[in-house]
């Protein structure tokens, strides 16, 4: 409930609680499994959900809506939906969650 409030009153233009709610190719920070996670839904309904926390010193991402990418406000890391990464400084991709 703590991490849904932190949701709410969170950065992210739009927040969706779960990633039930998501339409097709949008991505938002979520409660999953009560935590917090990434979740980008693609064009073909497929839900790909990743831990928002960047590999490099641990900031927490932002879903870049225009890009389709997690983008790190600390030093410019930034993940494909899938977590990979596409700039550094990180070097690791972002964990995903089971699905
Ligand atoms: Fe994310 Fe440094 S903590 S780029």
């Amino acid at each position: 409930a703590d991490v849904a409030k932190e949701l709410v009153k969170g950065k992210a233009h739009r927040v969706n609680l779960s990633a039930d709610d998501l339409a097709p190719d949008e991505g938002s920070i979520v409660l999953h499994d009560g935590k917090k996670a990434g979740a980008y839904r693609d064009k073909t309904g497929e839900l790909h959900i990743v831990k928002p926390t960047c590999t490099h010193m641990g900031c927490d991402v932002e879903w870049n809506d225009a890009e389709r990418t997690w983008d790190c406000p600390c030093h410019g890391s930034r993940f494909s939906h899938t977590g990979s990464v596409m700039e550094g400084p990180a070097v690791k991709p972002l964990k995903r969650f089971e699905d």
